[in-house]
Formats: structure tokens, sequence, C-alpha cells
């Protein structure tokens, strides 16, 4: 180090440090000016000769260097006001052998036009937090509403009616149904719908939090609540969506000790943030959803019943996709128009066999699994039509489905003596005929499931009985 510094002419030291900074100042340690270059005399309205060998506060507003030159502590980006501007000031100790000998200070804008540059890329940068914190606030509105909701089945109609009746109501609601169905797109439309809408709607996953962060995650914390914990204190999502909706996801996840303490937030509607001692109140309104059987862990002790009954106020299942078959393709052509526009792939369609194939499937992952499935084939597609190939191999291979639904009915007396009699024929063409082939096989699937008995076979389906006799007619199903 010292030998690179001695390669330096002595004659450059002086342009040196006025390029690194071009107002510095030296003083010992007794605070007087030992050294002052050009540039900070000309700002200050001074000459080196005067400064020179004088108290450095005498000579410059608001200067702190002998204080620095006795504490022996560096000041970073400190405020110190010259001339009327805010100037942006570092001081740092001086050291010989350990000892305080003197200290150093910068001024870090050379010049007026500078620091004005400065300030409008700070000011820039200030403009841009905004917009992200505004954007932000925006995140915690609701983004989907009713339109989003996607089907014309009686069973999903009746759901989606149920929702937007209670959608104004104050009252818990508990969003039932399998993984995919749509729980959270019903949580957004519901706030959407309601007369918090313009309030927040906050979504907390119970299943990926961690349970020691899951009550600060809810109620916050208080200044020095636990080591780590951010200086000032924290709000939870219970006060950041006051004035709006929770939405508790995978609630059934929750821990049981967690449990009791949103029981008694719910009953109280007033909440205490850990480590605090005041209680806050809020006013929220709790959408929680699950996919597990919620009663059944309540009768194993896996979730508090006073609890459940809390939050099964009003209660609403989702169907899953297999019982209401009728919606795959509306839904799957709603997808293909969505993710078309997320691609750049505008009109792309489902070929007639894959029409077939989509509603002949059982989507255990329901309209994820759908929309993986169209993701996936656009991707393999070159133009316009998907086809059986551009599926994946598990919904390609139709043979082995069929095994599978042999295997399924192998006790089924009811089940026709061949079982390809259930197959539909794949070289149907036009989409109106390769429907007809799919809701008729449909039927025939859920007949043979409920072992004959249509009323069970139209639950199943999720249409009415009215409507199931009328197609059996119609099909010629005995
Ligand atoms: N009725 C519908 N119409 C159109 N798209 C839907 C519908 N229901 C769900 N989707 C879409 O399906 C996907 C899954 O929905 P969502 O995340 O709401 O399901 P979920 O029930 O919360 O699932 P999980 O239990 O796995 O969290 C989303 O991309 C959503 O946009
Ligand atoms: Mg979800």
């Amino acid at each position: 180090m010292k030998r690179a510094f001695e390669k330096i002419p002595n004659s450059w030291y002086e342009q040196i440090i006025n390029l690194l900074a071009e107002r510095v100042v030296v003083v010992d340690r007794n605070g007087i000016i030992i050294y002052i270059n050009e540039g900070y005399c000309e700002f200050i309205g001074t000459t080196v000769e005067e400064a020179v060998n004088r108290p450095v506060q005498d000579v410059i507003e608001n200067s702190r260097m002998h204080i620095v030159a006795k504490t022996g502590q560096t000041e970073l980006a400190a405020l110190q006001s010259i001339n009327g501007s805010e100037m942006i000031a570092n001081r740092f100790p001086l050291f010989e052998n350990g000892e305080i000998v003197g200290a150093l200070g910068s001024v870090m804008f050379r010049n007026p036009e500078e620091w004005q540059m400065y300030k409008t890329k700070i000011q820039n940068l200030v403009e841009e937090l905004n917009y992200y914190q505004a954007r932000a606030q925006r995140d915690l509105q609701s983004k989907y509403n009713f339109n989003d909701l996607i089907g014309d089945s009686p069973a999903f109609l009746s759901v989606k009616k149920l929702a937007q009746r209670i959608s104004g109501s104050n009252s818990s609601v508990l969003l039932i149904g399998e993984s995919g169905t749509g729980k959270e797109l019903f949580a957004h439309a519901i706030h959407h719908n309601s007369m918090r809408a313009s309030g927040p709607f906050v979504a907390i996953n119970c299943s990926s939090i961690p349970e020691h962060l899951l009550e600060s995650e809810l109620f916050g914390y208080e200044d020095g609540a636990f080591t780590g914990a951010k200086k000032g204190g924290k709000k939870g999502q219970f006060e950041m969506a006051n004035k709006g909706t929770l939405f508790l996801d995978e609630i059934g996840d929750m821990p049981l000790s967690m449990q009791s303490k949103l029981l008694r937030v719910l009953q109280e509607k007033e909440i205490y943030r850990v480590g605090g001692q005041k209680s806050i109140s809020v006013d929220v309104r709790i959408i929680a959803a699950t996919h597990r059987d919620l009663e059944k862990m309540v009768k194993k002790g896996d979730f508090r019943q006073d609890l459940y009954y809390r939050l099964n106020v009003i209660k609403i299942e989702i169907p899953p996709l297999r019982q209401r078959g009728e919606d795959i393709i509306l839904i799957s052509n709603w997808l293909l128009k969505k993710l078309g526009t997320k691609f750049y792939r505008n009109s792309i369609e489902l070929s007639p066999e894959v029409a077939v194939r989509l509603t002949q499937h059982s989507w255990p992952g329901n309209i994820r699994e759908l929309e993986n499935v169209l993701e996936r084939s656009i991707n393999v597609l070159d133009g316009k039509v998907i086809k059986l190939p551009h599926l994946p191999l598990y919904l390609r291979d139709q043979e082995a489905d069929i095994t599978e639904e042999a295997k399924i009915n192998v006790h089924d007396e009811h089940q026709p003596a061949n079982i390809h009699e259930l197959s539909p024929s794949l070289s149907v063409q036009p989409l109106k005929e390769a429907v007809v082939a799919a809701e008729k096989q449909a039927m025939q699937r859920a007949l043979a499931v409920a072992k004959g008995n249509k009323l069970k076979a139209a639950k199943l389906l999720g249409i009415s009985k009215t409507s199931f006799y009328d197609k059996c007619k119609l099909y010629s199903i005995k």
C-alpha cells in the first residue's frame, strides 16, 4: 500500500484530493485547520491563507470537525448547513499509533449544480418509492370479481349465487373445496362485491408461515418484543386489514395454539400485539378457506370446535371440476384466452378429440391442473389447434385411463360387461358432437359409480334431477 503511494509524484496529491472531494479540510486534535483546499475556501468565501491556523468552527459554519477530532467518532453523510444550503458532509478522525491526531472532513457535493443533480436523482427515487408504496397498497385490494368466476353448470351457479348474496354481510365465511377449485378467487370476489371493497384485502396463508412467526404475523409486535424485532414494532395482518377483509387461507393448517388466539380475536374484535399491553380494536371481516375436512378434524381434536362454529357462519362448498363436467370446455376456452394474452398466442382452439379427452379426465387438481395442462399444450404447440399429442402423457394415454376405470368399477355389479362400451368414438369431429359424446359418457360413468341410482348420479354430475332425466331421454340412456 505504502509503496503504491510512493509512486505518485508529490505534485499530484493536491489534484487527486480535489478530484476525490473538492472540498476538503484537515484539522489537528485541537480543531485548528492545518489544511483546507481552494474549493472549500471558494465555497465559504475565504482564502487558504486566511483559513489555515484558525479554529475550524470560526471558519466553517456549523462545523463539527473539532468535535470529531476529540471523540474519534466518524460521522457519515451528516447534514450541514453552509451558506443557506444543506450540504452533506463526511467527517473522519485521523489516528497515529492508535491515538487521535486530528480529523478529515469532506463535503460530498462539489458545487450547487452537482447538488441539484443529486437532488433531482434523489427526488426521482423518492417518487419511485411513493409509486411502489401506492402499488403495494393496491396489492392489498382484491384482484378478481364475480365475472372472473367462470362456469354455467347448475352446481357452480348456485354456489356463485350464494357467494354473491352473502358478500354484503359482515359474517365470517368458510370456503371449502379441493385444491385448485377457486377458493382464493371466491374470497377476492366476495370482498370486491362487499361494502368493504374500498378497504384492504389482506391474504395470509396459514400453512406457509412457521408456527413461531404466525402470531406476530397476524397480530404484529411491539418494539423490543423479541431479538431481531424491527425497531418501532410492526403492524400485523389484522391491523393491516382494518375496515377490510382478512383472508385466512389453509385455515385447517393453523396450529391449535393459534386457533385459541384467533378465536379470542374473533370474539373480542380486538388484538394485542406480541409484547404489547394495550388492546387495539379491529374491524375485520374474516374469510377462511381450506381443502381439509374440518368436521373430521374437529372430531379428531385437531381443530377447535368453537372456532369452527365461529368461522362456519356461512359455508360455501365449491364443487370440484369433475362434478361440473359441463364447465370444462367453457373454462378451457376462457383459460386459453387468458393464456393467449400472456404468451402472445391468440385464437388458440381445442381440437374435438382434445375437448372429449378433457371432459373425460377426473381433474384431481381441478382448474389449476386444467390451467397447467393448457399452458403446457400452448408451449409445445406450433399452430393454433391443440391436438392430442400436445397434451401431457397422462392425459393422452386413454387406454391407461380406461383400465383405471375398470379397476375402480371392478366390484360394481351394475358395471356394463364390456368396459369399452363406455369409451366414446374418438373419430367424432365437430365440437358440438364431441361435447355430446363427452356428456353422454360422463352420465354413463356417473350412473355406473352411483350403481344405477339416477338421483345420486345427477348429484355427482352437479346437475338437477330433471335435467338428468331429460338428458337420459335425449341420449337414450336407460
Ligand atoms: N371458476 C373459475 N373460473 C376461472 N378460473 C378459475 C376458476 N376457479 C379457479 N380458477 C383459476 O384456477 C386457479 C386456482 O384457483 P385458486 O388459487 O383460487 O384455487 P384454490 O382453491 O385456492 O386452490 P388451493 O387449495 O390449491 O390453494 C387460479 O389460476 C384461478 O384463476
Ligand atoms: Mg388457494
